[in-house]
């Protein structure tokens, strides 16, 4: 597979991303994957992470002996993955234009990264490579965002104020026509004595279920669970509006 070199978004994110951003999250994520999705899949299974960031969930499923392969579109993000789990395998690559061979037994993707998809169209399209990956009888689970995630929490702000790194966050809250909610980060570090400045926008898109069920059958998946990340005991803001979903490639 051909490396991807533009700058992602998460590229400048991606210091803050691997140090503040992994156990909070997988802390109550891996629990309930370990229930709904691994407990399904056969030992030692080949596994596809799309979207895998810093490849935190790349470590825990590799120290479990699953034979891991990542795909992300950031450099900087994949860079940290092969350090954090140097058994597993990486690909800088766009979801929804990445073609690896149909070897694979699951397929995961975590924390709300298919909602960085901004187009139907590109999220069936990372569906369909994402299938074309799988074995038949595969099992992909992934967690997205709905709509009371977006309502609730996209205009709220975070601060994070260090000696030598500072980072806020500013929701732009979310946009009820276009369905698009954004962020921006502003982040400070101090590098060799200078303060460093980088600003990024994360930009994301609400999908209704019945939308994410159409794409995921016309790309080659059916037999669609859904599992409420609430009542799967994630709790707190992690959990609220946030939906758990296993398909089966057919
Ligand atoms: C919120 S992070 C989640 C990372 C990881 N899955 C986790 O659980 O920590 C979202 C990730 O999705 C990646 N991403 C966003 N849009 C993408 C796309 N179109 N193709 C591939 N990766 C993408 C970002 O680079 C980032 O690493």
């Amino acid at each position: 597979m051909l490396e991807w070199p533009p700058m992602a978004a998460y590229d400048d994110f991606a210091w803050f991303y691997n140090r503040y951003w992994n156990e909070e999250f997988h802390g109550l994520a891996f629990p309930i994957l370990e229930r709904i999705w691994l407990a399904r899949l056969p030992e030692s299974a080949g596994i596809l992470d799309l979207c895998c960031g810093t490849g935190y969930l790349a470590s825990l499923l590799v120290s479990r002996g699953f034979q891991v392969t990542g795909v992300d579109a950031s450099a900087e993000m994949i860079r940290y993955a092969r350090q954090n789990a140097p058994g597993a395998d990486f690909h800088v690559a766009e979801a929804d234009c990445f073609s690896l061979p149909e070897v694979f037994d699951g397929a995961v993707s975590t924390f709300d990264s298919l909602n960085h998809i901004l187009a139907c169209e590109a999220l069936e399209a990372a569906f369909r490579n994402t299938a074309a990956a799988l074995r038949p009888g595969a099992l992909f689970a992934f967690d997205m965002l709905l709509e009371e995630a977006y309502q609730n929490h996209w205009g709220e702000s975070f601060a994070l104020v260090r000696d030598d790194h500072v980072l806020t966050i500013t929701g732009s809250g979310y946009d009820f026509r276009s369905r698009l909610a954004r962020c921006s980060v502003t982040m400070f570090r101090l590098v060799e004595g200078a303060w460093r400045r980088s600003d990024v926008t994360i930009h994301e898109r609400c999908y209704s279920p019945g939308e994410i069920d159409s794409a995921l059958e016309r790309a080659g998946f059916g037999e669609l669970l859904c599992y409420d990340a609430g009542d799967l005991g994630m709790a707190g803001q992690l959990g609220e509006g946030r939906t758990f979903f296993v398909a089966t490639r057919l």
